[in-house]
């Protein structure tokens, strides 16, 4: 019979890999912010046709939260975490991306359910582009998408059964996701230049 940690293991793995399917959707969305906000609400908008399902974004919840609930429990049990690098970055990534994902999904849901506002490409902008907020989301961002490439780094770090090159593929999916961050971080702040945020959304934020 498997181990309840085996099983919490096989667990995490499993939604870990449906999660990655719209994390990776979703990610991909960004992107197009680098062209122009319409693309990114055209992409936005094909996709939420999907997660926007009752069902779908239902599921897609309790994914977070299962996700976080069994990252932390493996933590726990696994503390202090083994001394090779990738193994404390699964560990230190999934700490921080299971802050990130409160916040950001708590956000979002406040957003929808109690600001009334949109939740779109704006929603993202507003604490981007507006000072001194800026110096909080570019980091928290960069660090979201930095983390989510460090946890699929150590996993394939643990998995690769090449183990002499291991290593410098596990680094390059790290430094990957830290140059993506950085990327959505310049598309979602037109390179640095700044966007004007609807007046309605700024009155209906209140931070
Ligand atoms: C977007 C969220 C997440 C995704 C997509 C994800 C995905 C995964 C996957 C696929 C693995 C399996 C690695 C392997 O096969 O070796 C894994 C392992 C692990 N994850 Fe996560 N994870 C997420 C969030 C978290 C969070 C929030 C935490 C902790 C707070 C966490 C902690 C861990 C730990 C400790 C392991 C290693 C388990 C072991 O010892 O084998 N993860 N994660
Ligand atoms: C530059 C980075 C990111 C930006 C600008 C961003 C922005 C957004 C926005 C605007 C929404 C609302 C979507 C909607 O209303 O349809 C959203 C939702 C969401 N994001 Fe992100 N996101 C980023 C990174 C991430 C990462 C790294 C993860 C996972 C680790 C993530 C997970 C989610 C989840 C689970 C939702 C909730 C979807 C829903 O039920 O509506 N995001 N994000």
């Amino acid at each position: 019979m498997p181990s309840s940690s085996s099983s919490l293991k096989a667990g995490h793995r499993l939604s870990g890999l449906v999660l990655g399917v719209f994390i990776a959707l979703h990610l991909g969305n960004h992107v197009l912010a680098l062209h122009s906000i319409a693309w990114h609400q055209w992409g936005m908008t094909r996709l939420r046709l999907v997660y926007r399902q009752p069902v779908v974004e239902t599921l897609l919840l309790a994914a977070v939260l299962w996700q976080i609930g069994s990252g932390l429990l493996l933590v726990c049990r696994g503390w202090p975490p083994a001394t090779p690098f990738f193994e404390r970055v699964q560990g230190y990534s999934g700490l921080y991306l299971a802050l990130f994902l409160l916040i950001h999904v708590g956000a979002v849901l406040v957003g929808r359910y109690v600001w009334h506002v949109e939740t779109d490409f704006y929603f993202a902008a507003r604490g981007l582009n507006t000072a001194p907020w800026y110096w909080f989301f570019g980091p928290y961002y960069l660090l979201a998408v930095g983390a989510i490439f460090g946890h699929l780094a150590a996993a394939h770090y643990r998995n690769r059964r090449n183990r002499d090159r291991a290593p410098m593929e596990a680094l390059l999916i790290l430094v990957s996701g830290f140059v993506l961050g950085l990327l959505l971080v310049l598309g979602f702040t037109n390179y640095f230049r700044g966007i004007p945020v609807p007046v309605a959304l700024v009155k209906a934020v209140h931070w």
